[in-house]
């Protein structure tokens, strides 16, 4: 079988492989367009961006774990003036989706963030970072009911160009049911996972390793956990899902295809092989020739009993 067909399709968009890179790990893409070729990959997802610059929490804001890494950033970036003068010009240059991921601190944050991107060019879709704490209302996160989620996507929904994923997070009790508040109020697709919360301590300082006290765990200590959400959330949903958690070779996509994906984000694994999508792409391939398959999207949720 010679022609494997890798692209996919989603809320219009067409991406020629579903091989993406996640948010906070790919800075601007610019950071790594002299390593990797941009145009090999289906897209980037950039840094989240705020309404105003942040410096982000004081080092030590990483830690390596057992077979994953703890992260604090706190949400460092250049703010959105800046990101529109700064980073579009060369995002726009590029031939791959540009995803950009956005945060905010409250409702009015998000609006304003969106809108102010619907006057700039070179974007494929935006993916909304809803893990932020609410200070304009209850300190909770978006994320964490499915009221806040869904008022956030359905404003959002209202004034976006751009189609919007909504990127989920683990640190919930249902995340199917997030999900399906999020798609009932329009969202055009669903990705997931973000960081699970967790700690590192040293032993003779009796402190924590990160200034912050605790972080966000990622890397492959948590593909079983974003698996297991993608499989449940594909149950429940009809909107595209963009799995995340952990992903690290071509293996790990297929796995996440067949439990609901249609296209994958790479996190951690970038700073392990700056290269790992690009060699995704082609291990995807041999794979699917391997198991006579021609199409990638056949892959999607063919989870057996
Ligand atoms: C250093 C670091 C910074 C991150 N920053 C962001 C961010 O700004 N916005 C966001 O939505 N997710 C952010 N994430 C979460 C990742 O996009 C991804 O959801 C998570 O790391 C799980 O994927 P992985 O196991 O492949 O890394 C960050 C992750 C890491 C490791």
């Amino acid at each position: 079988m010679s022609d494997i067909d890798l692209s996919v399709e989603i809320a219009g968009v067409k991406f020629r492989n579903p091989i993406l890179t996640a948010s906070g790990t790919f800075g601007y893409g610019e950071e790594f367009n002299e390593y990797i070729d941009l145009s090999r990959i289906g897209g980037i997802i950039t840094k989240s961006v705020t309404r105003y610059p942040r410096p982000g929490h004081k080092p030590p804001r990483t830690f390596e774990t057992s077979s994953g890494m703890l992260n604090a950033i706190g949400l460092a970036n250049v703010g959105i003036d800046r990101f529109i003068e700064e980073k579009i010009p060369f995002l726009r240059t590029l031939d791959t989706n540009v995803i950009v991921n956005v945060a905010g601190f409250s409702l009015d944050e998000y609006v304003e963030v969106v809108r102010r991107l619907n006057d700039a060019d070179g974007i494929s879709m935006l993916e909304i970072n809803i893990s932020c704490p609410n200070v304009g209302a209850d300190g909770l996160e978006f994320s964490s009911s499915e009221t806040s989620a869904h008022k956030l996507t359905a404003e959002l929904k209202k004034i976006s160009r751009y189609p919007l994923i909504i990127k989920l997070s683990p640190n919930v009790t249902d995340i199917a049911a997030i999900a399906v508040a999020c798609e009932d109020a329009g969202a055009d697709a669903l990705s997931l996972i973000n960081t699970l919360v967790g700690m590192a301590i040293n032993h003779y300082t009796f402190k924590p390793m990160l200034t912050n006290t605790t972080g966000g765990l990622s890397g492959p200590a948590i593909k079983p956990v974003a698996l297991a959400c993608v499989m449940k959330v594909y149950r429940c949903v009809k909107i595209p899902i963009i799995g995340i958690g952990g992903i690290m070779d071509h293996f790990d996509v297929a796995q996440f295809f067949i439990a609901g994906a249609t296209a994958v984000e790479f996190g951690t694994a970038n700073f392990v092989n700056p290269n790992c999508t690009v060699d995704a792409v082609e291990g995807i391939r041999d794979y699917l020739r391997d198991m006579n398959i021609a199409t990638i999207t056949d892959l999607i949720g063919r989870l057996r009993d």
